[in-house]
């Protein structure tokens, strides 16, 4: 069995590094989380499953394992799927099956063993002490994805924390190759290895309490100023859609094409982590702002839907969501139930949706395109490629907003130019004319600013007449009607 190589990207130990780490400490931050791209080339993914029932969706996960490890740019040596009705709590699977595994993985000379299912910090420590080999999980391999896609402060902070956090409690096998170099035994060299690996692992965790903490202030600051931008975007009367979907629906190639956005697009999982939002003007003069989010996937680490919770806030806050899902995937309606549970986590469920069934230039079963309208009545079938589609969902959008925004015409009097200054302040004006005493505007208005206009719609409620017709003064600007 290869010996362990220590998983640690923080270089060679030397008998000093307790001590020199602590005298640095508020300055040199030591731990870092381990890069697997720079260390791994080949891995040899598992998954494991313990009930029969269970096989067709632990292969169709194992499947999706293949490709998030492929994002990662690490070989694949072969791909074992592994019943385990019976356990070993260590292990996952029997104590037999494990060896098994580990026998396979050293004929094929695999330097890494990627588990589709969570391992605890003690099974992922007895794995690597076994196999001889860097063991990682799933949640570990989207967290290094993560870790690539993040652009933006607040993308990297984020991922920095739910990473720093995944380790925290591992740190111990990142210095167990100090624990093994005197032999591992309790007395004589090995006793005082073992000592150095754990002081190691005390500077460590201390290093990285105070690291998450800065991170949390930092998160907290950027957080801060982005709730700032927010509340100025509310402000104007203008609905907001949130694009969501499993990763690689076709989301970011949508905002793309609806808006001009020049947003990373990419046949890659996860290719966009940062939400970009940007104006959509629709055919009818209405303006939207849409959102682009980061793709979900099945068993997203819980970690990470926390620490993306707060850039998911554009979709918990969008008047209206776009579900875009990839109609060529066999897979569709799954992908559409975890997107659904994220939202529920996210306490996004309730929101209006469009459901927009992407790729269907893929599709050549007019069969299959029947099945998916009865299976999702009222989704649009699209193509962003193609074009195809696409004015339905705009349709779809216009609809969305109208209860939000809605095009009207004024009759103001001139008198009220306090009226108009608000109209222009906080709606879309989109024509103003002169008539006799009288303003004609056009305008889009928030439903709000809608009900304090209503007497000088056209079509709306009777007009009031203005104060001084009753011998009062004018009203401030913004109020409804006059007071008695
Ligand atoms: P994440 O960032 O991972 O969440 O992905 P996404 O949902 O934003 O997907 P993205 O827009 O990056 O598109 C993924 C891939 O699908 C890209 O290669 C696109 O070119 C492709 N794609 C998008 N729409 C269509 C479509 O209508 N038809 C076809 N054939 N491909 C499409």
């Amino acid at each position: 069995m290869a010996s362990a190589a220590p998983m640690s990207s923080g270089g060679s130990v030397s008998g000093d590094s307790a001590a020199i780490a602590a005298m640095v400490a508020d300055t040199l931050f030591m731990f870092e989380v381990r890069e697997k791209p720079q260390l791994v080339e080949r891995a040899l993914l598992v998954g494991v499953y313990h009930h029969k029932g269970d096989q067709d969706e632990a292969a169709s996960l194992l499947e999706e394992l293949r490709e998030l490890v492929g994002t990662l740019g690490i070989g694949i040596v072969d791909a074992l799927l592994v019943r385990a009705p019976k356990p070993h709590a260590k292990y996952l699977m029997g104590t037999g099956k494990a060896q098994e595994v580990i026998e396979h993985g050293e004929e094929l000379g695999c330097d890494c063993i990627i588990f589709d299912n969570q391992l605890s910090p003690a099974q992922q420590r007895a794995w690597e002490r076994d196999a001889g080999v860097c063991v990682i999980d799933r949640e570990e391999v989207i967290l290094d994805i993560f870790n690539l896609r993040a652009q933006t402060k607040e993308a990297r902070l984020q991922v920095e924390l739910a990473r720093m956090e995944y380790s925290l409690p591992r740190l111990a096998r990142m210095w167990a190759h100090l624990d093994r170099q005197g032999g591992g035994g309790s007395g004589g060299t090995g006793g005082a290895a073992r000592g150095e690996g754990e002081k190691q692992i005390e500077v460590d965790r201390r290093l990285a309490r105070k690291r998450i903490d800065r991170v949390k202030a930092e998160l907290a600051e950027v957080r801060r100023q982005r709730s700032t931008q927010r509340k100025e975007r509310e402000k104007l009367p203008v609905p907001h859609g949130a694009i969501v979907g499993y990763t690689n629906a076709g989301k970011s190639t949508l905002l793309n094409h609806l808006t001009g956005a020049d947003v990373f697009a990419h046949d890659q999982l996860f290719a966009t982590l940062d939400t970009t939002t940007r104006r959509l003007d629709l055919p009818d003069g209405q303006t939207i702002l849409l959102t682009d989010t980061v793709g979900f996937v099945r068993n997203l680490p819980h970690r990470l839907v926390e620490a993306f919770k707060a850039t998911l806030e554009e979709a918990i806050l969008a008047d209206f969501l776009i579900h875009v899902l990839d109609a060529s995937q066999p897979l569709v309606y799954e992908f559409y139930q975890t997107t659904l549970a994220v939202l529920e986590e996210l306490g996004a469920q309730d929101k209006k949706m469009i459901v927009a069934l992407n790729k269907i230039d893929l599709i050549d079963d007019p069969a299959r395109l029947h099945e998916l309208e009865i299976h999702f009545p009222g989704a649009v079938l699209m193509s962003v490629k193609t074009g195809q589609g696409i004015d339905g969902l705009t349709r779809k959008i216009n609809e969305m907003v109208l209860d939000r925004v809605g095009r009207v015409r004024l009759r103001i009097p001139q008198s009220r130019a306090d009226l108009v200054a608000v109209l222009h302040r906080d709606a879309k004006v989109l024509s103003q004319e002169y008539e006799g005493n009288e303003i004609l505007a056009e305008a889009l208005v928030s439903a709000q600013l809608r009900g304090q206009l209503s007497q000088y719609i056209e079509g709306g409620a009777p007009r009031q007449p203005e104060p001084w017709e009753i011998g009062r003064k004018p009203a401030a600007p913004g109020a409804t009607g006059a007071k008695a």
